[in-house]
């Protein structure tokens, strides 16, 4: 998809990898972009940022983890711009821990991490199914083609995200519906500000080291840590592309190969991974 003359709808658009998503969306001649977010405050500042650039944009605030949010905010872009033909569905929280992360904390994330991605689907399917076309980006991670080390609900939920959006692909594909999948490893945002604790890196790959940005200390992949707008001129050159899979770090196309060719190899390698995380810290 050439994202020019389009109305695109990003969510998670206040901050981080949405924000630029917007930013970029308008820079290439979006015919209008929304920008949905629980903050408030941060969507209007990036609509305005819009707006200042001669460009259409109207902020939503909604929570996607609630589905009357999600139809509303459907029905808010449809009236602004009378259609919907790409929906960046890129909300997201990480919550660290394992099993023993509270069932209130687990529902949370899956709430946020997956079953908003169901709401959108249901809500744009119609009309982009009616007009033979629409396009679908779904932020998964690279946590969910790998795992992410001292995050069992940020693995779990993001794995689920690619599982919805490898069944939309197949399920759509051939009814004019585009689908990819955003999978990055680690990226300079605020996700651990906004969502208790930040983990990336260690998804798998090659071994994290430790690195602060802002307040927030991250396990930064060796492969780099990206900035958001390099993040978001990735998802422009796979939307150009049709890619399913949108891999900013290709290095993980490798690491998934591996994982796939000999599973107990690769948990090996992540025990290693992990025991040598645990000495450092
Ligand atoms: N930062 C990374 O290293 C990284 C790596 C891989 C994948 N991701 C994914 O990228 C996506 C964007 O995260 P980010 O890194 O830009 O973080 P971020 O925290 O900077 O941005 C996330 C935005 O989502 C919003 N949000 C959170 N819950 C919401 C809800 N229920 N409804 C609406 N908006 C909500 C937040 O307010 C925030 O503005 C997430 O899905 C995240 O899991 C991030």
């Amino acid at each position: 998809m050439d994202v020019a003359n389009r109305v695109a709808v990003v969510t998670g658009g206040a901050s981080g990898i949405g924000r630029e998503l917007c930013l970029a969306l308008a820079s290439r001649g979006a015919a209008g972009v929304v920008v949905a977010d629980v903050d408030a405050q941060g969507s209007v500042a990036v609509a305005e940022t819009i707006r200042s650039l001669g460009q259409k944009a109207v902020a939503v605030t909604a929570d996607v983890s609630r589905e009357p949010d999600v139809q509303g905010l459907v029905s808010r872009a449809e009236e602004a711009f009378g259609r919907i033909d790409l929906f960046c569905s890129n909300a997201g929280i990480i919550v660290a821990g394992g099993v023993e992360v509270p069932d209130a904390a687990w529902s949370r994330i899956w709430a946020v991490n997956v079953q908003s991605h169901v709401y959108v689907a249901r809500a744009v399917l119609p009309g982009m199914l009616a007009r033979g076309e629409g396009y679908l980006v779904i932020t998964a991670s690279a946590a969910g083609l790998l795992t992410q080390l001292g995050s069992a609900p940020y693995a779990v939920t993001k794995h689920a995200a690619v599982a919805l959006a490898e069944w939309l692909a197949i399920s759509y594909g051939d009814q004019g519906i585009g689908v990819s999948c955003l999978c990055p490893q680690a990226v300079t945002t605020n996700l651990g500000a906004t969502s208790q604790r930040e983990l990336p890196g260690g998804t798998g790959g090659s071994p994290p080291r430790t690195e602060t940005v802002g307040s927030v200390s991250l396990q930064a992949a060796l492969d780099g840590v990206l900035t958001p707008d390099q993040v978001a001129v990735s998802v422009i050159d796979g939307l150009a592309a049709e890619r399913f899979l949108i891999l900013p770090h290709p290095e993980v196309a490798t690491y998934e190969r591996r994982r796939a060719e000999d599973r107990d190899r690769w948990l090996g390698g992540m025990r290693r991974l992990q025991a040598r995380l645990a000495e450092k810290s």
